[in-house]
């Protein structure tokens, strides 16, 4: 790439022909050619080369959603990007075009709990086991290959509790015993790091978070290296898993200001960090903010910069009050997703932190988990200054 992401972010996909600065929304279920060898050619250019513009039917995409593959392609800087109706439709792409019956994988323990359920419980039916791996031990992800793991997933940082890995390390420990591997990078996408020149097969992003930023639209991304490709080729096929040309037209214009949005969401989050973190009931914020510390030394190895989503750990007897928190902000509403241009929280219980094993909650320890928004940090933080206060 010549220009700067920055700049590449702006300029992609003009349509002079159009006259339009934006790729046009082409609806099509039915793609029409003029003639019989028209259908042939296209076709034949599609065995020729795939990454070609080759739809000959809706499922298979239109303009609007090829153009933003084309972008996605240049900021993954990786061999093909598929487009899923969300990003978990993604998981489920990268993960069931590599394993087979009989297979192992192995998952970072913090993974975000529906990729747990998909490979735990759902996977287990056909004869495919899953273990979990502590985000905190690299021995631990070691001592559990066996010669039947096929995959490693890590998701980097981890949900709600957000550890930050050595990734180098585990993909030259997949390297070594030939296992494939894919990272969930929602929380940093390709602008704070590239998975795929770092290594990785496959790299997940929920489009549905900071591709979209106005929390309107769903949609995923799976950035695949060429090793992988016939297999995630044709799972693709048979799964029917496509991207509405409407909904690519609205990630395609949300991805504009990726930059300017992530940028903003970190001063943000920073501030707010170094405000929370005087704070007598905040133990713990998982954010790197704090320097020499060994998650910020992690993450600073690997990321240009940080997005807006942190957890926070607060120390009360009385959960209750820990809850009362949360519903006292004014300006945080409660719900899931994230990645939006506004600011949310959410009381995680242990339901919502799933099933783990290296995640130690005492009974007096409860998780938070803060997107900060692209507000006025100030306005964030008056907001939550009244709010503490009730945490007893
Ligand atoms: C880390 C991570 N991966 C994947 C997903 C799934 O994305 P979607 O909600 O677009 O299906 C989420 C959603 O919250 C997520 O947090």
């Amino acid at each position: 790439m010549a220009n700067s992401v920055k700049t590449f972010l702006k300029q992609a996909g003009k349509d002079y022909q159009n006259q339009s600065v934006n790729p046009p929304l082409i609806r099509a279920s039915t793609i029409i050619f003029k003639s019989m060898q028209a259908i042939k050619k296209t076709q034949k250019k599609y065995q020729r080369n795939p990454l070609s513009k080759n739809f000959d039917y809706g499922r298979k995409g239109t303009s609007t959603t090829y153009e933003l593959q084309k972008l996605l392609r240049k900021i993954e800087n990786c061999y093909q990007v598929y487009l899923t109706p969300t990003g978990f439709g993604a998981v489920f792409l990268a993960v069931i075009s590599v394993v087979r019956p009989g297979d192992e994988i192995i998952i970072t323990d913090s993974v975000y709990s529906p990729t747990r359920l998909l490979t735990e419980d759902y996977l287990k039916n056909f004869n495919i086991k899953t273990k979990f791996y502590d985000p905190k031990n690299l021995n631990d992800l070691k001592q559990k290959i066996t010669k039947k793991t096929k995959l490693i997933f890590v998701e980097n940082p981890g949900s709600n509790t957000f550890e930050f890995q050595d990734l180098k390390k585990i993909i030259a420990i997949a390297k070594k015993n030939k296992i494939l591997t894919a990272l969930d990078n929602t929380w940093g996408t390709p602008y704070l790091i590239k998975p795929i020149e770092l290594g990785f097969d496959m790299s997940i992003v929920s489009a549905t978070k900071y591709y979209s930023g106005h929390s309107d639209v769903m949609g995923g991304t799976l950035a695949i290296n060429k090793k992988v490709f016939k297999k995630v080729e044709l799972s693709q096929k048979v799964t029917g898993l496509r991207l509405s040309p409407d909904d690519a037209y609205l990630i395609m214009r949300g991805i504009r200001t990726l930059d300017i949005r992530l940028e903003k969401h970190q001063q943000n989050a920073l501030k707010i960090s170094k405000f929370l973190s005087k704070q007598k009931s905040v133990v713990d914020i998982f954010y790197p903010f704090k320097k020499n510390t060994n998650q910020y030394k992690l993450w600073k190895k690997y990321y240009s910069g940080a997005s807006g989503l942190m957890g926070i750990k607060i120390l009360s007897k009385n959960k209750n009050s820990v809850i009362r928190f949360v519903n006292r902000l004014k300006l945080f509403a409660h719900g899931y997703s994230w990645g939006g241009f506004e600011s949310l929280a959410l009381y995680q219980d242990k339901l919502a932190l799933g099933k783990r094993s290296f995640t130690k909650l005492h009974n007096n320890e409860h998780i938070i988990r803060l997107h900060i928004g692209l507000e006025d940090p100030n306005d964030l933080i008056a907001d939550i200054k009244q709010a503490i206060k009730s945490i007893k």
